[in-house]
């Protein structure tokens, strides 16, 4: 028997708890252990819920309507976010730009779309090496401000456990901020979008009627503020474990393990090891969840991820997010996609366009080609609908702003991209390329045999 065939016969769940993840191969945590981590690991255990497994469970049931063809995901924010009053502003500039092209799919396609945000939580980065060269010096690498700074000094690079808690409280405030977008009686008739989920099921700059699961969930959230939320769901990669760990909690109604830093939390492509900590770590919470996969992953691994994070084979439970590179889409992705199909596994399938698609300019500044992303985007489409399967959502990094960080696409060219380069970690979309993908997704998803097209409404024929 070969590994893949191995794979596919499955494998016994071992027990789990939360901690679990410590006495496993847990790849790219912080050198930081000592009596200071532990108080604060203590602290954010006894500190609330950031999200209410109502609202987790209401996420899970959407993806289902995604995973059977009837909606659409779109995922986006920074590489990596600020913290504090910054990080709030960003997610309102975020909240503004997803509502936005949400509203455009949805239109131009007919298809609910279910809306999330690389925010309130993404504060951490795997890095490819633990140090990196910085004007001829070699400093420990940045990796994100949940563990260190970014500025090229000994003291900034060194991991600060204290930092858990300002990201504790700075997701607080950003989930906090989407919900008084959304809620009941705030910007509703302005500008703002409104994901009136059930009810028309998009995006709309009108007041619109609360379907009744909005209106049931309206009054759980006035009761529990802190857990309101509607219109974005909070998304990040479940990478520092001691911050995720101490959010792990218990659902009061139902008992079980959910996670309570996210609505979403994702493994990313280079801690996706079926048997490592990151991937075990998820396993038992009740949260749906997204992994990363890339041209090295392997099929039969990816099946005992499958195994792993969905051993019931619950739809909308887990979710493969494919970042190849436009180059290598076409030698990588089918062969992924077949074990899955093979297996048996009921994924929703998503590209992210944008992670295999970085390179460096001549004066070292990271960069992604717009052609490339579309191109990456296009590949991921024909690949997925060639082989009788749904492409499920598309997965962007997006500045919500006028920035020059990727080229291309009615945006920045080369020389322009030290005019405003101001990401924290990867190049993001500005407001143009973020608009000429939507275009793209929405053509790709009417293309025939994109295969998800229900009813289409009026506006969308
Ligand atoms: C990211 O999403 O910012 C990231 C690091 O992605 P990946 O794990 O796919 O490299
Ligand atoms: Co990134």
């Amino acid at each position: 028997m070969d590994r893949l065939e191995e794979a596919m016969t499955g494998s016994e769940q071992a027990p789990w708890w939360p901690g679990l993840w410590r006495s496993l191969d847990s790849l790219q945590q912080p050198d930081w252990t000592g009596p200071e981590l532990s108080r604060i690991v203590r602290l954010l255990a006894a500190l609330p819920p950031l999200v209410a497994p109502a609202d987790v469970s209401t996420l899970r049931h959407q993806l289902r309507e995604v995973q059977a063809g009837r909606a659409f995901v779109l995922q986006g924010g920074d590489c990596a976010e600020h913290l504090g009053r910054r990080a709030v502003l960003d997610a309102q500039a975020k909240y503004r730009l997803l509502g936005r092209m949400a509203a455009t799919i949805s239109e131009r396609t007919g298809l609910p779309v279910v809306t999330i945000g690389r925010l309130a939580g993404q504060f951490a980065k795997p890095r490819s090496r633990p140090v990196e060269e910085v004007g001829g010096r070699l400093l420990p690498a940045f990796q994100g401000l949940l563990v260190n700074g970014p500025e090229a000094t000994d003291a900034a690079r060194a991991p600060r456990p204290g930092r858990l808690v300002e990201a504790y409280a700075t997701a607080r405030d950003v989930l906090e901020l989407l919900a008084r977008l959304a809620g009941p009686g705030s910007t509703r008739a302005s500008a703002v979008p409104v994901n009136n989920w059930l009810g028309a099921r998009g995006w709309s700059a009108d007041p619109v009627p609360l379907s009744a699961e909005g209106a049931a969930y309206g009054r759980t959230s006035r009761v529990r503020d802190q857990w309101i939320h509607r219109g974005l769901w909070a998304s990040h990669e479940a990478l520092i474990l001691d911050y995720e760990e101490p959010l792990a909690r218990r659902d009061p109604e139902t008992g079980e393990w959910y996670l309570s830093s996210a609505h979403l939390p994702w493994v990313g492509y280079r801690s996706n090891h079926p048997n490592g900590g990151h991937v075990r770590f998820l396993a038992e919470l009740s949260n749906p969840v997204a992994v990363k996969v890339g041209p090295d992953t392997d099929p039969a691994d990816l099946i005992q991820l499958c195994h792993r994070l969905d051993p019931k084979r619950t739809p909308g439970r887990l979710t493969l997010v494919s970042r190849q590179g436009a180059a290598l889409l076409r030698s990588r992705l089918p062969r992924l996609v077949a074990a899955v199909r093979d297996a048996g596994h009921p994924v929703i399938w998503m590209c992210d366009p944008m992670h295999g698609n970085t390179v460096r300019t001549a004066s070292g500044l990271k960069t992604r080609h717009y052609d490339d992303i579309a191109a990456e985007l296009s590949g991921f489409f024909e690949v997925l609908t060639g082989m009788g399967q749904l492409p499920g959502g598309v997965h962007l990094e997006l500045a919500a702003d006028d920035v020059t960080e990727c080229v291309g696409g009615g945006g920045p060219q080369l020389a322009d991209l030290p005019t405003a380069y101001r990401t924290l970690c990867d190049p993001r979309l500005n407001d143009v390329q973020a608009v000429a993908l939507t275009e793209l997704t929405a053509d790709l998803l009417r293309t025939p045999g994109a295969g998800r097209m229900p009813v289409l409404t009026a506006a969308a024929r």
